[in-house]
Order: structure tokens, then C-alpha cells, then sequence
């Protein structure tokens, strides 16, 4: 019966995508290359997997409007993670733990099990008590299919966890165990809860894998957990974390214990629009993220989603990105190397002598690539700037300010809908260069420097796409040793 009213909620999904594709594939601020639906809400990436030859992506999707509301899980597959094929709807809310309007199927992960592709995710319902989050199962035999477990939800709440603050479920098997690693909030404070099961069906718990005492907030979305190397990494996204959207921590993990001992912290991306990143394995052997491109209303900075409602969507991916541990056990994030494939055009400029105040025009537009060599050695300037998609008023600035050692992304004139300025500290002690790696879609921007360790993705709605895009100096003279730019393909249509 149940399984009948799934598959009836997603033949509905399926007609209201058909019905309004094509409208919403002429939206003017469509993304070009960066992964999206193809009507209506996306946010957090969910299940992301290599499965039977292809990589499986899944999203939180809202298939009606350009609204979070009521989450299916949208899907899509890859060969290499730059183009990508819709598959119909995976999960639509059915049940009773799953089925609330402002519920749903909430975000999870995804993993291969005797040849089968289960997905864990949350079921969001309200039964007249306040919401209830619980853990759940569905299952698949060919990856497009999926049938909820008739045993679900597989964990509820335990004592002392809200029923609204329990989600996010990531799974990874160890050693012929699964484990998982969920979200929750106690006495205010954030918590890694850790559950192991012979089966995935079954699950008990087994310790706070992590907390927060505050600093990190009163609740970890999105919580993942993997090896690196010879470290453990753990990302979560904080609520109640301040302006920090995406964190990282490198450290030591105890299977006997299930206790997570953390060293190092960073950022994972210090924009305002990178939240939710899920990793997995690549065939080869990378560990990749995915992070989706917005950020929610309880977060400080937060103005709006952005005009593309109008439009009929809202939402994408930023960039699939490589973890790299570093030596110092920081992690770097890397986009990744298919990327490539997407360029065209490419130009050189060397040994570009800037005087103060003086500007280097670079070609204009805002769908490309770009990457930019300083050299410091011969630089006396205080600031390198980037003015990305000027015209008249409207221009985006990056500023490598080296005077105070801080990146800044400003955007308050960028589009006359966008505000704020993104920061973060730029430490280039003992560095030679400042390298610079900028992706330039329609509606965003990312921003990679530093190593790839000060990473700043915004969204940046420009309503014209002739901009004028220049690098200039500061404060003194500056040497740029190589500009290299792009076109990049567009692959979403
Ligand atoms: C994170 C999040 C998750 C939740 C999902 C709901 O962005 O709030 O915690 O599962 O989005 O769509």
C-alpha cells in the first residue's frame, strides 16, 4: 500500500517537472556548468556515491516551486561529474514519519550493500507534538527504483536529543561493520552521534563521536565522517556557529571508543554561500565534496535566496572539490581535475607591471576561469584587487589586502540584490606567490587562494553578462607573473 502511495507521489513529481522544464531552462540566470535541478528547489547534496559505473547524485528537492518545501530527493548521474543525466525522483514523502509538508524526506548518504544501493536519510513528520526527525532505510536493485523499508524509521531520538534536532544520517562500512554518524543538539550544545549495525537495517548506538562546547554551535548539520591519509576528518555545518557555514576537524579516531580526538580546525569555504558539503570515494580513490550554493534565514548574514525564484528555481552545487590533507594535517580543497574538460579559448599574459591605481583589463563576461600569479617578491603594493562584472554602478571586488593580511569578497554593489562582505584572514608569511583560481558562473562565484586553503564561494546575481572583469594595485606596484583565463562550456541546460 505504502509503496504504492510513493510511487504515486513521484509520477505527481515527475509531471510537475515535465510540465515546467522548459519554462524554467530560459531563466537568465541559469547556471551554466554548475550542477542544478530542472525545475524548482535544491539544497543540500545527499547520497553522493560511485555506483555500477556512474556517479549517483542526489539532492534535497522541492520539484513545485523555487521554496524549500515538503523534500524529495531529486537525482542525477555522471560520468565524470561535469555532465549530467535527470533520473526520476528517488524519495517523495509517503509515510507517517516522512510525510509532514514542512518535513519530508531529509538529507542522507548512500551506500552499495550486496549489490544493492540503500540510501539512510531523515524522516521529518509532525504528529501533533512538535516535529519528529527519525532514521531511515530505502533500498534499490538497479540504482533508480527505491522502495522505503517497511521496518522504518531504523533510529528514533535518543533521551535528552529534541525529536526536531536528530538528522542528517552519513554512513560508511568498516572492517564488515556499517556505521553512521548523525547530527543532533544536547542541552544546546552540538553533537556527533555515532550508530554501528550488521546490517544497516538494524542500528545501536555507540558514542558521542563529537561535540561542540559551544564554539561550534547548538546543532551539526550535515555531520561526515571519513579517513584521510593516516587522520580522520569530520565536516559538519554549525547552527549557531556565527558566521562559519562549512567547518572542518583533523584528528585521531578509536573504533573501540568511538571517540573522535580532533587537533586542527579550518574552514572548509569562508563565503556565504557554501553550506551542507557531503564527501565520497571516486573510483580512483579521491575523496570529494560537494557543497550546495545558499545559505539559510537563521544564519547572521543571511538577506534572501536570491531573484532566480522567479525564474522557477533556485539552487545548485558549488564545484566538486579533491580533500587534501596537508603536512600540517590542514586540509586543502581542490576543484577537481575533470573540470578541465570545460575549457576553451585558453589565453596567456605574462609579467603584468602594475602601477598604483593602475588597472589590467581582463577579457570581460562572467562565465569562465581564471588563475593569477602575484609575485610578492616584487610587490610593494598594499592591495591586489579583482573587479569582476562591472558596469555603471554594479561591480563585484575581490581584495587581497596584504597591509592587514585578509581576503576580502564584497559584494554589496554587486547586482543590487546581493550584500555583505565575505572575509577571511590571509596568512602569506614565508610565501613567494599569491596564487589566485576563480570560477565565474552565471549566478556565482568561487574563489580559491592561498593553497587552496582561503576558499570564498559566493552567489552573485548580475542582471547583465558584458561586465568588465580587471585586476588593479593598491598602495604601490604590483607584479602579476601569469593571467591565464578561459571559456568554459555550458553543460546545464
Ligand atoms: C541542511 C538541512 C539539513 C536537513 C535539510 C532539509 O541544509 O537543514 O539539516 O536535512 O537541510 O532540507
Amino acid at each position: 500500500m505504502s509503496k504504492e502511495l510513493m510511487q504515486k507521489n513521484i509520477e505527481r513529481a515527475q509531471q510537475e517537472i515535465e510540465r515546467n522544464k522548459d519554462f524554467v531552462s530560459q531563466g537568465k540566470l541559469r547556471q551554466h556548468y554548475h550542477l542544478m535541478t530542472q525545475t524548482g528547489w535544491l539544497n543540500d547534496p545527499n547520497g553522493l556515491i560511485w555506483f555500477r559505473g556512474k556517479y549517483h547524485w542526489f539532492f534535497q528537492f522541492n520539484p513545485y516551486s523555487g521554496f524549500w518545501s515538503m523534500m524529495h530527493w531529486g537525482h542525477a548521474v555522471s560520468d565524470d561529474m561535469i555532465h549530467w543525466e535527470y533520473l526520476p525522483v528517488a524519495l517523495a514523502p509517503s509515510e507517517w514519519y516522512d510525510d509532514h509538508p514542512d518535513g519530508g524526506c531529509f538529507s542522507g548518504s548512500a551506500i552499495e550493500h550486496n549489490g544493492k544501493l540503500y540510501l539512510v536519510y531523515t524522516g521529518v513528520t509532525n504528529r501533533g507534538n512538535g516535529f519528529e526527525q527519525s532514521q531511515c532505510v530505502a533500498y534499490s536493485e538497479d540504482g533508480i527504483h527505491f522502495e522505503k523499508y517497511e521496518g522504518n524509521p531504523v533510529i528514533t531520538p535518543p533521551e535528552g536529543v529534541p525529536g526536531h534536532q536528530f538528522r542528517d544520517p552519513k554512513i560508511w562500512e568498516h572492517d564488515g561493520m556499517f556505521y553512521l554518524v548523525c547530527g543532533a543538539s544536547r542541552n544546546g550544545m552540538a553533537q556527533a552521534l555515532l550508530y554501528k549495525s550488521k546490517d544497516i537495517l538494524h542500528w545501536e548506538f555507540v558514542n558521542v563521536l563529537a561535540e561542540s562546547r559551544g564554539e561550534w554551535g547548538y546543532m551539526w548539520e550535515c555531520p561526515d565522517f571519513y579517513p584521510l591519509g593516516d587522520k580522520y576528518v569530520l565536516m559538519f555545518s554549525p547552527m549557531g556557529g556565527g558566521e562559519r557555514t562549512s567547518v572542518y576537524l583533523v584528528g585521531d579516531f578509536d573504533y573501540h571508543t568511538g571517540r573522535f580526538y580532533n587537533t586542527v580546525s579550518g574552514e572548509i569555504d569562508w563565503g556565504f554561500d557554501y553550506y551542507a558539503p557531503q564527501s565520497f570515494l571516486t573510483p580512483d580513490g579521491r575523496r570529494v565534496i560537494a557543497g550546495w550554493g545558499n545559505c539559510w534565514d537563521w544564519m547572521p548574514f543571511w538577506k534572501d535566496w536570491g531573484p532566480t525564484y522567479r525564474e522557477g528555481w533556485c539552487g545548485f552545487f558549488n564545484l566538486p572539490r579533491e580533500v587534501i590533507l596537508c603536512d600540517d594535517n590542514t586540509l586543502k580543497f581542490v576543484p577537481v581535475r575533470e573540470l578541465e574538460m570545460l575549457r576553451s579559448d585558453e589565453k596567456t599574459d605574462q609579467d603584468i607591471r602594475l602601477g598604483d591605481q593602475e588597472m589590467h583589463r581582463i577579457d570581460p563576461g562572467c562565465i569562465w576561469e581564471m588563475k593569477l600569479i602575484v609575485d610578492l617578491k616584487r610587490t610593494t603594493a598594499k592591495k591586489i584587487g579583482l573587479r569582476l562584472r562591472a558596469k555603471e554602478e554594479m561591480k563585484t571586488e575581490i581584495i587581497f589586502d596584504l597591509e592587514h593580511g585578509e581576503l576580502r569578497f564584497d559584494r554589496d554593489h554587486s547586482d543590487g540584490w546581493s550584500r555583505g562582505v565575505a572575509h577571511c584572514p590571509l596568512n602569506l608569511m614565508g610565501k613567494d606567490v599569491l596564487d589566485i583560481h576563480i570560477y565565474s558562473d552565471r549566478s556565482n562565484i568561487e574563489l580559491f587562494s592561498n593553497g587552496y586553503q582561503n576558499n570564498i564561494s559566493c552567489n552573485v546575481f548580475t542582471p547583465y553578462e558584458d561586465g568588465e572583469n580587471s585586476v588593479f594595485a593598491e598602495g604601490g606596484d604590483a607584479v602579476i607573473q601569469q593571467i591565464q583565463t578561459w571559456d568554459l562550456e555550458r553543460v546545464i541546460r
